[in-house]
């Protein structure tokens, strides 16, 4: 499996504070059935500030290590950049080299505050995509304003964003709210990845195999695998498309039949 999202570099954010910890959060993802990460350090972040240079180095001596410590894991670059009024200078000015995509594609991890939707981000997912970025938002599901209002984060995929939902937000464990949220949009097809947002491995760890097999047993098979591909298709820098999965609730309240209905294809 392909993780998009988390935070397996050390030293640098909220995520494994030392090479202990961070072999520890490896060794959890391979356990979890994870070949391949991208690692996405905090970003243009009140707390913490991780250009492209610092991240690529680290990424480096992170797979050496990983080569050492024969643990079979390959990490890429990234970063979960998040939402700021500078952020399209900054890519514009590409020269400095700050700001990196999901290892080297056209999808950058962007994030929002949590409590809110800053004013202007529909049009800059809208301008990035004019520059040839696709922007991914970060679990939209823990976002109170589009957890509240669903309609939202249509708005902001219709503007030309994409959105990765987290796997514990899956399985109850940022709560009952931010889990029905999460399976919302998942079913109104405004979700294209899953995603681990690992930082610690016992107190925020992969489990991306378990939200996996929850999304097989609300949603079925076809979804698990449009997520999974979708994963690979971003590596291969290729193109994403929506899929709506519309079901029907079953007398026990699971979801029953999964109905496709293929969207507009991303560019
Ligand atoms: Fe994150």
């Amino acid at each position: 499996m392909i993780d998009i999202h988390n935070h397996i570099l050390p030293g640098i954010d909220d995520g494994p504070r030392n090479w202990d910890e961070a072999l520890e959060l490896a060794r959890n993802a391979v356990a979890n059935g994870i070949t391949t990460v991208i690692a996405t350090p905090h970003h243009a972040h009140e707390q913490f500030h991780n250009p492209a240079e610092g991240v690529i180095a680290l990424t480096e001596q992170m797979n050496e290590r990983l080569n050492q410590e024969a643990i079979p894991l390959q990490v890429l670059t990234g970063q979960e950049i998040r939402v700021h009024h500078e952020l399209l200078d900054r890519w514009e000015q590409g020269a400095s080299g700050e700001l990196l995509t999901l290892s080297g594609t056209k999808y950058m991890l962007i994030e929002l505050p949590s409590g809110r939707v800053p004013e202007g981000t529909e049009e800059l997912i809208y301008e990035l995509t004019l520059k040839g970025i696709t922007p991914i938002i970060a679990h939209p599901e823990r976002n109170r304003e589009l957890a509240a209002d669903i309609g939202q984060l249509q708005r902001l995929v219709d503007s030309g964003a994409l959105a990765q939902v987290t796997a514990h937000s899956l399985v109850g464990i940022f709560g009952r709210g931010v889990e029905k949220a999460a399976w919302a949009m998942c079913r109104q097809g405004l979700i294209h990845f899953v995603a681990s947002d690992a930082h610690h491995a016992t107190r925020r760890y992969f489990c991306l195999r378990e939200a996996y097999d929850a999304v097989r047993d609300k949603m079925g098979d076809q979804a698990v695998n449009y997520y999974k591909r979708n994963a690979q298709l971003l590596l291969n820098n290729g193109t994403i498309e929506q899929q709506v999965f519309e079901a029907t609730a079953s007398s026990d309240g699971a979801w029953g039949k999964v109905k496709q209905l293929f969207g507009r294809s991303k560019k």
